[in-house]
């Protein structure tokens, strides 16, 4: 499927579910459980699987808030197996207890990105509202041993630039690769984007050398293998630059709303036309014709509920 600007849009991000067990700082506030949405159900999520699979979408990724409280992700990732999406990836915050390690190693999961910001007890629990760093390195740990998994870590002054060479050491010990994003000024990350927000730049001046290596072009980051570290990291310049030549990319949020991009306001409401595959399937097809070139803004949205 190809939008307006002729770019092929082979890439779905459906956000499951808007609930969270974390209160990141620069994500969600403690009072906004209260904003949380009626979620689509299991039966229509597997309608806009299916409906996305027949307009060309290759790759699947399911997010959030933390898409492992749904119980029936399982028979989500399964469906979407079952269809012939080979590409199937998820984001998470990486609490997960032995259980759902298991399935999730059984799983058709490609891969799995996880958030970890620190590495420091202390400041994670401050971050993130929840004591739980260890437990969600040892899922590191115990998933990148058998899938393929990426650490996702947004940049904050305060929280982590000092941890910089620490975190790539941990990723490289885990056989994992490590992502440094750029924090975006979103909803509540508003607040605190001034005082907190580092650059790519920045981080990247911190390495002797560095060359660049293309490991998937329509990646949001760009991929360095840093000879400091003998290891790969990736560097997502969300504010500093922007992929709309490049983007692959269409988003549903946990409501059913799907979106263009990121920073747009306005969605087409995919609740409407569940009932009709075919109605839904042209429906979509006309709603991506008009994907823009939106660029990086500010905006009010809720990461937590567009998915990230
Ligand atoms: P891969 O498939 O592993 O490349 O993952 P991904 O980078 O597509 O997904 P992930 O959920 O791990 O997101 C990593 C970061 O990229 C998050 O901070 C997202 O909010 C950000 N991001 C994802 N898509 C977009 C986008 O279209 N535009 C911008 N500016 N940022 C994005
Ligand atoms: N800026 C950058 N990244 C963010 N994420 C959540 N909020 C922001 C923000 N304001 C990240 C999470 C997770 C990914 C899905 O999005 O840390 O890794
Ligand atoms: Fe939850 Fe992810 Fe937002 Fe943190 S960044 S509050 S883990 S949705």
């Amino acid at each position: 499927m190809y939008d307006g600007f002729f770019r092929k849009i082979e890439y779905l991000r459906l956000s499951i579910t808007d609930r969270c067990n974390f209160f990141c700082r620069y994500c969600r506030e403690k009072n906004a459980c209260k904003l949380e949405s009626k979620e689509l159900s299991k039966d229509e999520i597997f309608k806009i699987i299916s409906v996305f699979k027949k307009l060309g979408i290759k790759k699947l990724r399911l997010t959030g808030g933390e898409p492992f409280l749904r119980d029936d992700i399982f028979e989500i990732i399964e469906y979407a197996s079952s269809i012939g999406i080979k590409n199937i990836n998820v984001t998470t915050n990486g609490y997960l207890d032995d259980e759902k390690i298991a399935k999730i190693l059984k799983s058709s999961l490609l891969s799995i990105n996880i958030s970890l910001d620190t590495l420091n007890n202390q400041r994670y629990r401050v971050l993130t509202g929840l004591d739980v760093l260890d437990k969600v390195k040892s899922a590191i740990k115990s998933l990148s041993e058998y899938k393929k998994v990426k650490i996702n870590t947004v940049l904050l002054r305060s929280t982590n630039f000092d941890e910089i060479e620490d975190l790539i050491l941990f990723a490289k010990e885990n056989n994992a690769i490590i992502r440094f994003i750029e924090l975006m000024p979103i909803g509540v990350a508003n607040r605190i984007f001034d005082n907190e927000f580092v650059s790519i730049e920045e981080v990247l001046k911190r390495f002797r050398k560095y060359y660049e290596v293309d490991v998937n072009r329509n990646s949001v980051a760009k991929y360095y293998y840093i000879e400091d570290f003998d290891h790969v990291a990736g560097f997502i310049n969300a504010v500093s630059g922007h992929f709309c030549e490049r983007c692959d990319r269409v988003r549903v949020s946990a409501e059913g709303i799907l979106y263009n991009c990121l920073f747009d306001k306005t969605g087409l409401d995919l609740k409407e036309y569940l009932t009709d595959e075919d109605v839904l399937e042209e429906k979509v097809q006309e709603f991506i014709k008009k994907k823009k070139f939106t660029r990086n803004q500010s905006t009010d949205s809720m990461m937590f509920r567009i998915g990230g």
